[in-house]
């Protein structure tokens, strides 16, 4: 059965991953300079995690967080491999949380239980990506829409299935966030990205409401593409 579902999340997510490569930039390829992979509790035994990763997980860590962060690593370390690392190094963590990864790549990580996703990107300057997966189920227990969502969002998540609708905003503004905290180093609030969806391309269509650093000025655009597959959002 995971096998199954599985086989569908990869497809689902590779195409995610291939649209979002090509509108970025035509030289990136899935498989060549771009990672991408996928474990479950299935894989677990797949990867060690290496001395310094194991070291990051506070003692005090439960279960499950310590199955996710290893699933999580095991999933970069995937990803560094599909780009051409034959041993890769460990993928260690900033003070904010954020995955350091090797010089000359970009990655994200997320984890959605029973899944643990990264991408990996061997890049020049400037190129960020993140990734986040959800579930609708995760985020209905509150309505977060007026923590998440700007008015206009808001008109859009009220004008359809609210609560896909509601993950789906909610999951590419995390994505947004992880994409720009390496580069911006500071918090960004829900508010301070306008998304608007443009439904043929399945892409959200990003503006910046404040500067976010040197290169990331107030007003500027970014696609933040976003697929519903099954009960999960990303
Ligand atoms: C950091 C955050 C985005 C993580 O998202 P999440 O849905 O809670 O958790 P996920 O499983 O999807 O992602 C967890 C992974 O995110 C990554 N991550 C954590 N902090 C990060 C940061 N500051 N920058 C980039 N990546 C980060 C880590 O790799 C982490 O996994 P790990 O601990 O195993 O390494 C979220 O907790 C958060 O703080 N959001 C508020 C800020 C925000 O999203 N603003 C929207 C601006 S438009």
């Amino acid at each position: 059965m995971e096998q199954t579902e599985a086989r569908g999340l990869t497809n689902a997510l590779e195409w995610t991953v291939i649209q979002t490569m090509a509108a970025a930039d035509s030289s990136l390829r899935l498989g060549q300079n771009v990672g991408l992979a996928i474990v479950s509790g299935e894989d677990q035994a797949s990867y060690t995690l290496h001395p310094e990763e194991a070291r990051i997980l506070s003692p005090r860590a439960c279960g499950r967080k310590r199955v996710e962060f290893a699933l999580g690593r095991a999933a970069a370390h995937f990803a560094l491999k599909q780009i051409g690392f034959e041993n890769p190094p460990p993928v260690l963590r900033g003070q904010k949380g954020e995955p350091i990864w090797p010089d000359g790549i970009v990655g994200s990580i997320t984890h959605c239980h029973p899944w643990s996703v990264a991408v990996a990107v061997k890049c020049s300057n400037g190129f960020a990506i993140g990734v986040d997966l959800e579930t609708v189920e995760r985020i209905q227990g509150t309505d977060i829409s007026d923590l998440v969502c700007r008015e206009a969002e808001l008109d859009w998540v009220r004008g359809g299935d609210f609560q896909q609708r509601l993950t789906m905003i909610f999951s590419a503004k995390e994505a947004v966030y992880k994409a720009l905290y390496p580069l911006c180093r500071r918090y960004i609030d829900f508010k301070e990205v306008e998304l608007t969806w443009f439904p043929g391309q399945y892409c959200f269509q990003g503006e910046f409401l404040a500067p976010f650093g040197l290169n990331l000025p107030r007003g500027q655009a970014c696609a933040v593409h976003c697929r519903c597959h099954a009960e999960l959002v990303f």
